[in-house]
């Protein structure tokens, strides 16, 4: 594809912190933005310059002007969202996760088989400077034989939009489901999860989920690996974490217990702290800087995630790459549709699983890629 790809973002909370990376990306026009609230909308196209505007959803995607729209509404927004613009013949990125059912990762996937269209999910710590130097490690075999691998993802979410309220900690898993499956390149296979504590009354009533802790485990399919992730939303007290472990034969790498400390390397039973490297280097040079900046020049203007997760590892403009040069190059991006439909799915079915005492359920067979990056 060598003309640019018009892109709208859809959703200007968290979505906004995107907008600046595609307008300076040479691939990319950051041709219109989209959310219902059209007074909050008007202050992000004047701040930013971007003239087309649209409050509603479903007229943006009659617009034959536009190739791609990467969508940053509710959790509950995205898969519909997902289904009509493939339909509609655009490409989409979506943040987090893909969907909240199996059977609407199915019609995702479906969708594109049909179109032709890209998906890709907006995994941030799949492209976090940690996950790009420890798959670096693995991949010049530093670490030895992986052994096991472990990822937390606990955030306090009281205060946030309503529909946090309640949701079962493994409806939003991908932050941590995300790195244990592209380390070990591969896809889950089955799981067995199970649900600890309570959370409070008034919250467990609007999802029926009662679990202030969900820990799952992960079968890696055609490997010989399993790994375990943990998910707290709610009445836990801890300081923000997005975590991974990784287990090797000659080295193994552990996340910081509290934020902006630094990581340890055991090699053998040594240990050492590390200072995880920027791979802004791995950009083009004019989204470089993106990396350790925000997009705002008043740190107070920051997206609360952007604070809280330290930036998301400077992660976004490596996602707005990953899609931009997938469509530029014709090749499937890192999530395509059916490996988000795999992370995404594995929360979806650890949940389930927890309501069930830990039994095992397997992975739908449209979930499995058995292609890895
Ligand atoms: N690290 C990460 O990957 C990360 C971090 C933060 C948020 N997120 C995801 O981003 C999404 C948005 O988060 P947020 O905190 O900005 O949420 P938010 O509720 O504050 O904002 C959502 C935005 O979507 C718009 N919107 C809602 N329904 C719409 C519709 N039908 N059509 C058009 N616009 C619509 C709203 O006007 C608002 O601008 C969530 O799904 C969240 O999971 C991911």
């Amino acid at each position: 594809m060598s003309k640019k790809i018009r892109v709208a973002i859809v959703g200007l909370g968290f979505g906004a912190e995107f907008i600046p990376i595609y307008q300076k990306h040479k691939d990319a026009e950051m041709a219109a933005i989209c959310q219902r609230n059209a007074e909050k909308m008007n202050a992000v196209g004047d701040a930013f310059g971007i003239k087309k505007r649209y409050t509603d959803f479903e007229e943006l995607l009659k617009d034959p002007d536009i190739d791609a729209v990467h969508i940053n509404t509710p959790i509950q927004e995205h898969a519909w969202q997902s289904i009509k613009a493939l339909k509609a013949g655009k490409h989409v990125a979506c943040t987090v996760p893909m969907a909240t059912s199996v059977e609407e990762c199915r019609q995702i996937v479906e969708a594109v088989k049909e179109s032709g269209k890209t998906y890709m999910m907006m995994e941030t710590v799949v492209y976090s400077r940690e996950f790009l130097f420890v798959k670096e490690m693995a991949e010049k075999g530093e670490l030895g034989k992986i052994q096991f691998l472990r990822a937390s993802h606990q955030q306090e979410m009281a205060g946030w939009p309503g529909y946090w309220e309640g949701l079962p900690p493994m409806h939003y898993a991908t932050h941590c489901v995300g790195p244990v499956l592209a380390l070990a390149k591969s896809d889950a296979e089955y799981v067995s999860c199970f649900g600890s504590g309570r959370i409070d009354d008034n919250l467990i009533s609007k999802y029926g989920s009662p679990f202030a802790i969900e820990s799952c485990h992960i079968k890696i399919k055609d490997s010989d690996l399993s790994a375990e992730v943990t998910r707290s939303l709610f009445n836990t007290a801890r300081q923000y974490r997005e975590s991974f472990d990784v287990y090797g034969s000659k080295k193994s790498f552990e996340w910081t217990l509290i934020e902006h400390e630094p990581s340890v390397i055991h090699t053998g039973e040594v240990p050492s702290r590390v200072t995880v490297p920027d791979y802004a280097h791995l950009l083009p040079e004019e989204i470089q800087a993106f990396t350790t900046g925000g997009v705002y020049d008043a740190d107070s203007n920051q997206h609360l995630s952007f604070i809280q997760g330290s930036g998301h590892g400077g992660s976004h403009p490596h996602l707005v790459n990953e899609f931009l040069s997938a469509l530029r190059d014709n090749r499937e991006p890192y999530p395509n549709a059916k490996q988000s439909a795999n992370i995404t799915c594995v929360g979806i079915l650890a949940h389930e699983s927890a309501m069930q005492g830990g039994k095992l359920i397997p992975l739908p067979e449209f979930t499995l890629s058995n292609q890895v990056k």
